[in-house]
């Protein structure tokens, strides 16, 4: 019962769409609609700057750890904790309140990694920082982030299989969402941070 409760109420507090909001708000556009077409901080930049970027990605980051937080206040079991994450992300890339078109659910995976695996959240933060200053492609540091939490966290940790599996989940369905920016990496012709567009 808790445990339902627990992924509902993740699933409606990530689908709250910072990027929509925040956009419609200040430039009376909707973000889906311009740049990337995707709804995230990325494509925030792209439309109003880097001041408000930098809001939506810490808000999106904030309904993980919120998530998280109210899970474990609920005492569930740490499978259940990091299914609660996965569900604040789901809303994130499918919003109930937006037609289910949200975004890639990058920011949100951040917060929900970083309290589930602290230490290999930071190590791959740390190096995905990194990797975006060096190539500019947020979507490749995305994806590599993405894919080095849980596999450090399966190596070298000893987390239950259920939070495991939750963070693959996590993982794949954040590579589907990233489908057209890993075509255009592959093609060569991704947006860099700092240039315009090519949609979804
Ligand atoms: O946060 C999503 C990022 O990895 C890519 O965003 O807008 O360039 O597709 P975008």
């Amino acid at each position: 019962m808790m445990i339902a409760l627990s992924i509902i109420v993740s699933y409606l507090i990530g689908s709250i769409s910072f990027s929509y909001l925040i956009t419609k708000k200040i430039k009376k556009i909707d973000i889906r609609k311009t740049g990337s077409g995707n709804a995230g901080a990325t494509n925030t930049m792209r439309v109003l700057g880097t001041g408000p970027a930098i809001g939506v990605l810490l808000l999106d980051v904030l309904k993980g750890i919120v998530c998280v937080v109210i899970a474990r206040a609920l005492g569930l079991p740490d499978w259940a904790v990091a299914l609660s994450g996965f569900a604040s992300i789901i809303g994130h890339d499918f919003p109930v309140y937006f037609g289910f078109k949200g975004g890639k659910g990058v920011a949100t995976t951040i917060g929900v990694f970083f309290m589930i695996m602290p230490l290999y959240a930071l190590i791959a933060g740390i190096l995905t920082i990194l990797i975006i200053a060096a190539t500019r492609f947020v979507s490749l540091g995305s994806l590599f982030f993405l894919i080095a939490t849980p596999v450090l966290g399966w190596i070298f940790s000893d987390y239950s299989s259920g939070v495991l599996v939750a963070a693959f989940l996590i993982s794949l369905l954040a590579f589907y969402q990233h489908r057209a920016n890993i075509v255009r990496l592959i093609h060569g012709n991704e947006n860099k941070l700092g240039h315009k567009k090519a949609q979804a």
